[in-house]
């Protein structure tokens, strides 16, 4: 049924094409809105609970939604105006992320390069604070537009205020499920800026040529792919866990009995452990529990090997978070989100 020309409305909708993971379940009914207006307007009357997704790729469904689902078909690019060495970009939550990645690269613009081929689309990059070879979203967000999900008044969210750390932000934490994002507001620059100090990135870049903006792309594509599992291939949301955030004095007791194990500064002088070392030096890597698995090029990715409930992933993860947390003393949170 369509009561707008644009916006879709489905009943008992399936999600199996909704989520990455593959999971083959049902929400109540599916919303599509391709404006904030459409958004105000059937907010006040829809059936409660709601909840918002993006390209479903960061989320586990563990069983029908008996609910709204909400999705931005938001799919504009706006410049808004621009400086000698920036551009402001308006982009529509529903805008798939690398075909705004794609869209700045063929623009000169730069800021997200590093961030290539990251799935999902734009509203979620500012919930998630999305992370890639030492760029966060944060690093290039200057606003995010949103519409409140309770009163339909609309809300913009300054930088600032949208808290933002490691994969973290005021809409997963405080206001959670509160707000609708509709845009995200982007600094880009026009002069370039090149940030290469991520792992073999550098290497990669001068094997091709140097770095222009296309060559840095190609190159983060092409260690993406050597590493992470193509979800339309084999069902996975990218990181199941976070990397875990230690103290100094814990990192140098584990350093102790693993001399070699990585690590990155994290703020406030703590230490970054990679949390896929982790699961490997538990011996995870590669195994399975079920249908639930380790994928073997990368040991923080879940993967459905094929029929796998949202079960199944939480038994393997809760299963993970055990052994590490016997043998390390350290305990994993999900990056993924449990529905
Ligand atoms: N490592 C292992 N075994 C593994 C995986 C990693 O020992 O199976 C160790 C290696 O020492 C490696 C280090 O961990 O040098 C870091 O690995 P990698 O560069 O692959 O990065 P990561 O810390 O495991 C994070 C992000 C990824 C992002 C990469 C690159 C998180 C939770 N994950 O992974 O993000 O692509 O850095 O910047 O922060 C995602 O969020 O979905 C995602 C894929």
């Amino acid at each position: 049924m369509s009561i707008f020309a644009v916006m879709t409305i489905r009943e008992n909708c399936s999600l199996a094409g909704r989520n990455t993971f593959g999971m083959d379940v049902k929400a109540d009914r599916l919303i599509e809105f391709s404006s904030t207006e459409e958004l105000k307007s059937i907010l006040p009357g829809l059936e409660r609970p709601v909840l918002m997704i993006g390209g479903g790729s960061n989320l586990l469904f563990t069983s029908d939604y008996r609910g709204t689902v909400l999705h931005s078909a938001i799919t504009h690019i706006d410049v808004l105006g621009e400086t000698e060495d920036c551009l402001h970009v308006r982009v529509g939550s529903g805008v798939i992320w690398d075909d705004f990645v794609a869209w700045c690269a063929v623009n000169g613009l730069w800021g997200v390069e590093n961030l290539s081929a990251i799935p999902g689309e734009v509203g979620a990059s500012a919930v998630q604070n999305i992370g890639a070879y030492g760029v966060e979203a944060k690093d290039v967000i200057d606003t995010v537009q949103t519409v409140c999900l309770d009163d339909c008044s609309e809300r913009d969210f300054s930088h600032q205020e949208c808290r933002y750390a490691y994969r973290q932000s005021v809409f997963k934490n405080e206001l959670k499920g509160q707000y609708a994002v509709t845009y995200v507001i982007f600094i880009l620059s026009k002069v370039p800026r090149p940030r290469l100090g991520y792992g073999s990135l550098e290497q990669e870049v001068e094997r091709m040529g140097g770095p222009t903006l296309g060559n840095i792309r190609k190159a983060v594509i092409g260690i993406r792919e050597s590493k992470l599992p193509d979800p339309k291939v084999l069902g996975n949301a990218g990181s199941f866990f976070m990397n875990p955030v230690i103290t100094e004095q814990e990192f140098r007791v584990l350093r102790e009995s693993y001399p070699n194990v990585p690590s990155y500064p994290a703020p406030g002088g703590n230490v970054k452990v990679p949390a896929g070392w982790l699961i490997e030096q538990a011996g995870w890597k590669g195994r399975s529990l079920g249908p639930a698995a380790v994928y073997e090029r990368q040991a923080l990715v879940l993967v459905n090997t094929g029929g796998a409930t949202g079960a199944d992933i939480i038994r393997l993860a809760d299963t993970i978070i055990r052994e590490v947390k016997e043998k390390f003393g350290i305990t994993l949170s999900t990056e993924v989100n449990y529905i």
